[in-house]
């Protein structure tokens, strides 16, 4: 068993040094999403580098930057960059970012990330706001983070996602006119995208959204009593649906021309909190 409070104390030290202020919310940016940092007021960045122990991202579009910032008098902490577990790292290194949210105290955490359509009804460009994840029991890797949460507890997933909160980015979509779906989050280990069949399998489970991120983020925040919300930019339709090739490169390009309205959404959604 991982003991996390222990691995990551130098880090946690080095960053104590020199927080400007307590955020409230932390933001995990996902892949193509980043520069929603250089649109909140900045107060200290800190490269990941200069952290002993922080996994290095090795994602096209995945930065390795923390920030400190502010926007409409709410204190952030924003992740431009995330771990994936796909990269070779274990879950209890790829939660880290959540891991620092929480000792920096924040309370909330939104996490954003790029995903494929599995619903028949989301076009590439979509925003999803999402509503479940699949089954934290199915995923074999989260318990290695059973450890690290508090197993007695036996912690329950009910308010997971957070409903106050999603009913934040509801009424922030209803403010700024911009159409949410509302749907399933599937995570997958990656790096390759799914097979056809698989799609099909996972759809038949009801997911409505496909990406190799964020469920044990989300798992490990709430475990850690945070608040978690999540939103999904629909950036391809899933394998099989269409006779493109899918790739990174059409994420990227994707996630760049509808970026635009997550960056109002998010904003509103912070004036809301
Ligand atoms: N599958 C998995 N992850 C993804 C996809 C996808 O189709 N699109 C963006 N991230």
């Amino acid at each position: 068993m991982v003991d996390i409070n222990f691995k990551y104390a130098p880090l946690i030290e080095e960053l104590e040094k020199i927080v400007p202020f307590e955020p409230e919310l932390a933001i995990i940016l996902g892949s193509g999403l980043g520069d929603f940092a250089e649109k909140v007021n900045v107060v200290k960045t800190i490269s990941t580098d200069s952290l002993p122990g922080y996994p290095v991202s090795t994602v096209a579009g995945h930065k390795g930057k923390i920030h400190f910032a502010e926007y409409k008098n709410k204190k952030l902490l924003v992740f431009q960059g995330r771990i994936h577990f796909y990269e070779g790292y274990r879950i209890s290194e790829c939660i880290v970012p959540v891991h620092i949210a929480k000792k920096m105290g924040c309370k909330k955490i939104l996490l954003t990330n790029a995903a494929g359509g599995i619903n028949h009804e989301y076009e590439p460009g979509d925003l999803m706001l999402v509503q479940n994840f699949n089954s934290i029991n199915i995923m074999k890797e989260l318990s290695e983070l059973v450890g690290l949460a508090n197993i007695d507890q036996r912690n329950d997933l009910l308010d997971f996602p957070c409903k106050e909160l999603n009913q934040k980015i509801l009424e922030a979509s209803f403010i700024e006119k911009v159409d949410l779906q509302k749907g399933l989050y599937w995570f997958v280990k990656g790096p390759s995208y799914e097979t056809p069949s698989e799609i099909r399998m996972y759809s038949k489970l009801g997911g409505d959204a496909v990406g190799m991120s964020t469920v044990h983020e989300a798992y490990f925040a709430h475990v850690n009593k945070m608040k978690v919300c999540s939103i999904s930019l629909i950036t391809n339709k899933a394998a099989g649906y269409t006779s493109e090739k899918l790739s990174h490169q059409e994420v990227i390009e994707v996630a760049n021309l509808a970026k635009e309205k997550l960056e109002r959404l998010v904003k509103r959604f912070i004036m809301l909190l």
